[in-house]
């Protein structure tokens, strides 16, 4: 069994994690929406200084929960991008430093792989235990992403389709902003849904005339805001509680029934083995979770997810186990000068 602390700064919450093999141990994120939320979306610099103030007692904090020492530690994993520059260099910095002090390696992970292979992350009681994918359908579904891939293995991955424009998280935050729902508004979009009659307003279906599997969400976001610009002009006084309700329900199962509509192309056309995985924040969607189990009962898949919703969202637990993983195929951890931020870094495989 080996133990890894892992480093997450990609965006807007700082993260550390401890685990043993795939297992967490702990993992720890100290959130900064409260201080992004007056601009309404993540602002890099404010991240960064909250970053170099929080990373060094959250990584503290893992260990103890954890109950390991840094001599029980065999490397320290570091998010390396995508994500935002100013962000990223603090983990890195701080992680490098880490690393030379206490004479470990340093791994340079991608944070869509992170998300991608999440669900297999496991407890304390080794629970769930997943196979390992072979041949799966992988979805990141995030604020900043939303790829379709096929996991060959781990270490293994082709793009099957990807947004053109949005992400779908992001989407549904832009979404929110329409509604003064605050940020991130996926979860005050999700609440809201629940009370609320999905078939008020109809949303159209983008690309479904393309015989690829990328996917378009800014043309959904813009149906939304002309939507709700009208709405707002039909009642100046301001939306009934149950307008917005239906316009949250509406607004969730357009996103969904889009991201849907090419998983079951995808499906269809595709061989793919039979577990489907699914990380990312909007992966912590109920509605979404159950279209999907039933799109996938269809094909006789089977999405599975993290074990706990908190791990869809950012979280460094799944940066530690990519490098767990990467230790276990034997992947020569890089030189320490050679590990720089990335912010564009597409998944690329490496085994
Ligand atoms: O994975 P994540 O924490 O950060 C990125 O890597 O982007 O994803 C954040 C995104 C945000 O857009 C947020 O609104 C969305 O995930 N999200 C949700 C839910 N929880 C978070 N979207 C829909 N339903 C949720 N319950
Ligand atoms: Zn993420």
């Amino acid at each position: 069994m080996i133990k890894i602390l892992g480093i997450d700064t990609s965006c807007d919450d700082t993260c550390a994690s401890v685990l043993t093999d795939n297992c967490v141990l702990s993992s720890m994120a100290a959130s900064q929406i409260k201080l992004h939320q007056p601009y309404g979306g993540v602002f890099p610099t404010v991240a960064k200084l909250a970053h170099q103030q929080n990373l060094p007692a959250t990584c503290e904090t893992a260990l103890k929960r954890a109950g390991v020492t840094i001599a029980d530690l065999a490397a320290v994993a570091v998010t390396a991008g995508p994500g935002l520059a100013p962000a990223l260099e603090v983990g890195i910095t701080f992680a490098k430093n880490f690393a030379t002090t206490h004479h470990l390696p340093l791994l340079a992970i991608n944070h869509l792989e992170g998300h991608l292979l999440s669900p297999l992350l496991n407890n304390r009681h080794h629970l769930p235990n997943h196979p390992e994918p072979t041949n799966c359908l992988g979805l990141v579904i995030s604020g900043g992403h939303t790829q379709l891939m096929r996991l060959e293995k781990i270490g293994k991955y082709q793009l099957l389709g990807e947004t053109l424009d949005d992400a779908i998280g992001e989407c549904l935050d832009k979404i929110g902003r329409l509604l003064s729902l605050g940020y991130p508004a996926g979860p005050a979009i999700e609440l809201l849904a629940r009370e609320g009659n999905s078939n008020a307003y109809h949303f159209p279906l983008p690309l479904t005339s393309r015989q690829d599997y990328d996917l378009s969400f800014s043309g959904l976001k813009t149906f939304a805001k002309n939507l709700i610009d009208s709405l707002k002009q039909q009642y100046p006084n301001g939306l009934s509680k149950t307008q917005l309700q239906d316009l949250a329900a509406s607004c969730q199962q357009g996103v969904f029934a889009h991201l849907l509509y090419k998983v079951k192309k995808l499906l269809t056309k595709e061989d793919l083995g039979k577990t489907i995985f699914v990380g990312g924040g909007v992966a912590a969607n109920i509605y979404g979770r159950g279209q999907l189990r039933s799109l996938s009962k269809q094909f006789g898949k089977t999405p599975i997810y993290p074990y706990h919703r908190r791990f869809c969202g950012d979280n460094a637990a799944m940066i530690a186990l990519v490098a767990y993983y990467q230790l276990q195929a034997g992947l020569c951890p890089q030189r320490l000068a050679s590990i720089e931020r990335q912010p564009n870094w597409q998944l690329t495989s490496w085994n």
